[in-house]
């Protein structure tokens, strides 16, 4: 057991010295006076869990896929929540208090910003994937310590180099939390991105799998150790507190998750190498080796030529300032497995004509 599940071990032992440990129990084929299907309808036709996990909504096909993916990822234990929101509202909070500091990379999503105000941490915001810097100020602080970083960004396409960021961990005993969501499908084992090959590191305390991104459906997986799942059982309030997912949900993630781990994927390197080597090279632009999005740094263009795309049937949004800083307004292409090598053709001959 590493440091981070020794304290977590200690406050569920405290509840269960009190008889008030939650756990999840299954009360399938029982007369039901319990949950809150009170018309039937959800039971009907499966479309409804009837209620949260801890009163009626368990069902052991959820158990099972958190239990397969778990394995698949080569990890403990996985919990679901129903969107990659309320994971990071819910994990954050409950992982540290008053005495943690939070040092989060200046880009990460709102989800895991709320997160951290949810919290009674400390916040310290580091430069963009600037490890030096995180590592200085790590240096520099005491009490628990723990790090919230995506695997690959949303915006930039670009990644934290986690070798040395697990290194640092180490160094300075700090925890890690990864958020996958941009990751997960565009690389590494089953599709299943870079952060799991760091799961088994002692000071990864979760890494978070959004499902609404490359798993085309919703809500996200929490992975991590068997103690951290009885942990967020107890104390995630946006685990606690919310409708399971039906049964039919459970069952399509099953089918997502299996088509997503076999899904030959190279197609998409190939469409996006195909952009790059094609784009003229008075533009400049941001990605990284793990994912689908290129940012093309458009200035004051942006809008331009967004609107030029769209009269041309071609989809892509212009992102500006405050999303992005000032003068990194860019058009965001994101390569998919059905977009064409002829598609990409006729948006670069539109932006080469724009350049
Ligand atoms: C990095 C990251 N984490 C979490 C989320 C939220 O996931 P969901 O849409 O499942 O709430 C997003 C959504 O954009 C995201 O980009």
């Amino acid at each position: 057991m590493n440091l981070f599940d020794k304290q977590l071990h200690v406050k569920l032992e405290e509840r269960k010295s009190k008889g008030i440990l939650r756990k999840l129990k299954n009360y399938d084929g029982l007369v039901d006076f319990s949950s809150n299907d009170f018309l039937g309808l959800a039971t009907q036709n499966q479309s409804g869990a009837t209620g949260s996990r801890l009163i009626s909504g368990n069902f052991v096909e959820l158990e099972h896929l958190e239990s397969s993916f778990a394995e698949k990822l080569g990890a403990k234990a996985a919990l679901y929540y129903n969107s990659g929101y309320m994971a990071n509202i819910g994990v954050i909070p409950v992982i540290s208090d008053r005495s943690t500091t939070i040092f989060s990379d200046e880009l990460i999503h709102a989800s895991l910003r709320d997160g951290i105000r949810l919290s009674h941490a400390k916040h310290h915001v580091f430069p963009h994937n600037d490890l030096e810097k995180l590592g200085k100020t790590l240096a520099n602080t005491d009490g628990q310590k723990i790090i919230v970083v995506e695997s690959v960004y949303s915006m930039d396409g670009d990644s934290p180099d986690l070798t040395l960021l697990f290194d640092l961990a180490k160094q300075f005993d700090a925890g890690v939390l990864i958020d996958e969501a941009h990751g997960m499908g565009l690389s590494g084992k089953y599709n299943l991105g870079q952060a799991q090959q760091f799961i088994h590191h002692p000071n990864c305390i979760a890494v978070v799998y959004p499902l609404g991104k490359s798993a085309g459906l919703s809500g996200a997986f929490v992975v991590g150790s068997e103690v951290l799942k009885q942990y967020l059982i107890n104390f995630s309030r946006s685990f606690i507190y919310t409708t399971a997912p039906s049964k039919k949900l459970i069952e399509q993630l099953k089918g997502q998750l299996a088509n997503l781990y076999s899904k030959d994927i190279s197609i998409i390197e190939k469409l996006k190498n195909q952009f790059i080597l094609s784009i003229n090279p008075h533009y400049s632009f941001i990605t990284g080796d793990y994912s689908a999005v290129v940012g093309l740094l458009t200035g004051e263009k942006t809008l331009k030529i967004e609107a030029e795309l769209l009269k041309q049937n071609l989809f892509v949004k212009a992102i500006l300032a405050p999303t992005v800083r000032k003068g990194k307004e860019r058009i965001r292409i994101c390569f998919h497995d059905f977009n064409t090598l002829n598609e990409i053709k006729l948006l670069v001959n539109i932006l080469n004509n724009m350049v």
